[in-house]
Parts: C-alpha cells; structure tokens; sequence
C-alpha cells in the first residue's frame, strides 16, 4: 500500500478539480448488467473501487472499455456466476449487485461482504427487502444464495433509510414485476443519481428525491449518462483549504449537496463564496469550534466528512463536540491525530476536541478511506513532516489526492 508524505504548514492557493462520484457511481455501474446493451457513462472516477466493480461487472461477461472518464459497459452477453471472493470482500457495495444480478438473472451466488473498520454493517435491510420483492434467499457457508423466478412489486418500508438497501431495493424493482412502493427510503444525492439514472435508461420512478418512491417495473435500454460531481471529495478539498489557510476555489463543488458543511465552516468564521463554477474558501487558519456537531442521513452532516472535518476542528479556537450518529466505530483516525498533538477524547459515539495552536508532523497509518484522508489534512496543517502509510485506503475514493493537492501549492508526494 502506498504511503504519502507532507510538508505541512504551507498556504494553498489556485483552483482544484472535483472527480465523479465514488457512491453515485458504484451503484450505477451496478444498474448496467440490467440494461442488455451499451451504457456510456462520463466522469466516471478513475478510481481502486470503480475498478473493483468493473473486474465483477467482466466476470459476469460484461465488457467493459475506459477512454478518460468514459466507462462503456456492453452487458449484452452475461451469465450468473460464483464472483471471486476477494473482490466481493474488497469493498462493501459489492452487495448492491445482489439487487441487480437477481434482475437480470434470477439468482446470485455473492459472498457475504463482512463488516469493516467503521463499524458493524449488516445487510439484514437489503435481504428483507428483496424477499419482499419476491426472493428466496440462504445463506451457506458464508455465501448468499438468492433466487427469483420472477421478482415481485410489494411496498417494502425501511426501519431505517438505509442507502444500500435502498439501492439494491430498486435494482431489483425496476425488473420485477408491477409496482414496488419503497417507504422511508434513503434520499441521498447518489439515490438521486441513481434513479436519474435507471430513469434515463427507460425506468418507471415517481418520488425522485423524497423518502417514497414508486417503481413500476419495465424493460431497460441503452443510454448514456453524467456522473455527478462527488460531493464528498469537494468537502474535502473545502476543509483542506480552510485547514492549510489561502485562497482555494473548489470546482464543480455541488453547494446545494453540501449545505450543512458550508453551515458548518460559516459558523467557524471561514470565508466562503459561491461563484457559478465552484466554492472559493479564503482562510487564515483562525477559525472558531464547533460545539456540536451531529452527524445524520442527507441533508443532515455527511458521516463521510466527519473524519475530515475532525481533523480541522484539532487547531479551532475553542471545544468542539461531535457526535456520530450513522456508524458506531468511525473515529479510529483520532488516535493517529493524537501522535500529532491534537487533544481529543472518545467517549461512546462523541468525539471531544480541544483546540491547539498547531499539530506536529509524525508517522501515522490510515486504517480507512475517509479516516485517511482526515490524516492528509491534518499533514497540511502540521509544522515539519508527516508520513501516513495505507494510503490505498485512501486511493478507495479519491482519483489522486496527490496531484489534486499538489495543483494548489501543497507540498505532498507518494513515498
Ligand atoms: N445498516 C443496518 N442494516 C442494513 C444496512 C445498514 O443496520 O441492512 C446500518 C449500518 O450498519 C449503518 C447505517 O445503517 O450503521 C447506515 O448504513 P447505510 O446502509 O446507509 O450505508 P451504506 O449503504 O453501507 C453508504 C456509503 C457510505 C456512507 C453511507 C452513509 C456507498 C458505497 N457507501 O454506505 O460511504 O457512509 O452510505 O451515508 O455508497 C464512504 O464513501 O466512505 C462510505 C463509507
């Protein structure tokens, strides 16, 4: 795995460029084995998921070709088959082809994708919901076998909006038959995109972005489609710049996706303007706490920007307080800002930061995407050199954060 190491303590300045989103995505690269022909997909990230899903998506005979950030994915001739075990253990939404597969295919054999360092993450929601629809679903020796003669639209409510289930509900609705009613669904942006998505593929959807869809199932076909600007990535680069201190506009940064973190980083003094191409954040590293900060499902606070946004709020003037309420394990990145001299305490699911005047350059290891890149901030912001080792953790999610950081002035390089 690969290793980065920052000389921190330096101003950003310049433009930096967002990536397609990782969440919106992996789901849709799933949705194309349901579409027997050619999908084109543009700004489709370049990224160690993507391309984990696309080693599945040719196992099942898919063919798959990348020019830039186009992806064309031919799913005209694919067969059901038993997918490798460690690119289903690789990354947790390999479960979301559960949804598609049984779509096209009628039954999939997929191993179970396990939980992982941000928590437990069953996938009891996603197993319902598809026997719901119709499935007959066991589990042996680790290995999901689902099967459908034909799936079935029911109305499925989920105890929590859950997104992957969500996800792989609707997969497995636009192929079954008549109406599927999907109550308290998740909404997030990458549901969004999506059902934009299917819908552009000939899928029937009413309740676009609300937390009822109606799905009346139909057949699919060739399209060619967007891939929205990952928002999470852009809060990323808003905090990497609110943290290093300068002058950043972060392009294509999707304001109305990323509310709360503008709420967020308003509310610590941070100077921010929305111009038509992008967010410019002005800093001058003198920023305030937040006392607290709770994490929820869209449109509250992105989990995945917690980690993030931890690492910035270690040198805010004053206490902050955050409390996650999505996963139960998803500060394993505060120890590893500790060795730099942050002062932060865990208690349950809170994350107590006492503000310092500076953190200090150290050894470090990402145990986790978002985590890892809390790590990269927190270099930027440190006086001397900090090394993080796991950085594939990172590689997950973002293109290169190397050369995007690189392009406004940091001074980071893979070692
Ligand atoms: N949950 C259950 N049972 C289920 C499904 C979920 O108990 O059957 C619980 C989970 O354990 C978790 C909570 O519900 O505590 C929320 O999980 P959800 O299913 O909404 O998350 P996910 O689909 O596994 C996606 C993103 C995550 C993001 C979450 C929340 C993708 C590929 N992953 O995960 O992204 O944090 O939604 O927004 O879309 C990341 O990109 O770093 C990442 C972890």
């Amino acid at each position: 795995m690969s290793s980065i190491r920052i000389e921190g303590n330096r101003e950003l300045c310049g433009r930096i460029k967002v990536q397609g989103s990782k969440n919106a995505a992996l789901p849709i690269l799933a949705a194309t084995i349901l579409i027997p022909g050619t999908t084109i997909l543009e700004n489709c990230p370049a990224i160690k998921d993507v391309e984990l899903m696309l080693k599945l998506l040719e196992s099942m005979g898919c063919h798959t070709e990348r020019n830039g950030g186009q992806l064309k994915i031919d799913a005209s001739r694919t067969a059901q088959c038993h997918l490798k075990k460690e690119y289903i253990e690789g990354m947790r939404s390999s479960i979301i082809l559960l949804g598609a597969m049984l779509g096209r295919f009628g039954e999939a054999h997929i191993g179970y994708p396990g939980g992982c360092v941000i928590g437990e993450r069953p996938i009891n929601y996603h197993l319902e919901a598809l026997r719901a629809l119709g499935a007959g679903i066991r589990i042996e020796e680790g290995q999901i076998i689902a099967e459908a003669e034909k799936l079935k639209g029911s109305t499925i409510h989920f105890a929590i909006s859950s997104v992957g289930a969500t996800e792989n509900a609707i997969l497995a609705a636009v192929a079954a038959e008549g109406m599927t009613i999907l109550e308290n669904a998740a909404i997030e942006p990458e549901i969004t995109a999506l059902c934009g998505f299917l819908r552009l593929a000939g899928a029937k959807i009413e309740g676009i972005g609300t937390r009822t869809l109606r799905i009346t199932g139909s057949p699919l076909h060739e399209t060619n489609y967007f891939v929205p600007y990952d928002r999470i990535v852009a809060g990323t680069y808003l905090l990497a710049a609110a943290a290093a201190g300068g002058d950043v506009v972060v392009e294509h940064a999707p304001a109305e996706e990323l509310k709360e973190l503008i709420k967020c980083l308003k509310n610590m003094e941070i100077d921010l303007y929305q111009h038509d191409d992008g967010i410019e954040v002005i800093s001058d590293r003198n920023y305030q706490a937040l006392p607290h900060l709770v994490t929820a499902e869209y449109p509250g606070f992105a989990t995945d920007l917690q980690p993030q946004l931890a690492a910035v709020l270690t040198c805010a003037k004053g206490n902050s307080m955050i409390e996650e309420k999505i996963f139960d394990n998803r500060f394993g990145y505060a120890a590893e800002l500790a060795k730099m001299g942050a002062s932060v305490r865990i208690q349950d699911r809170c994350l107590f930061i006492k503000g310092t005047s500076g953190l200090q350059g150290n050894l470090l290891e990402a145990k986790d995407l978002r985590g890892g890149a809390a790590l990269i901030l927190a270099g930027l912001m440190a006086e001397g050199i900090t090394r993080i080792d796991g950085c594939g953790f990172v590689e997950r999610g973002y293109e290169d954060i190397v050369r995007d950081l690189s392009s406004v002035g940091a001074k980071i390089s893979y070692c």
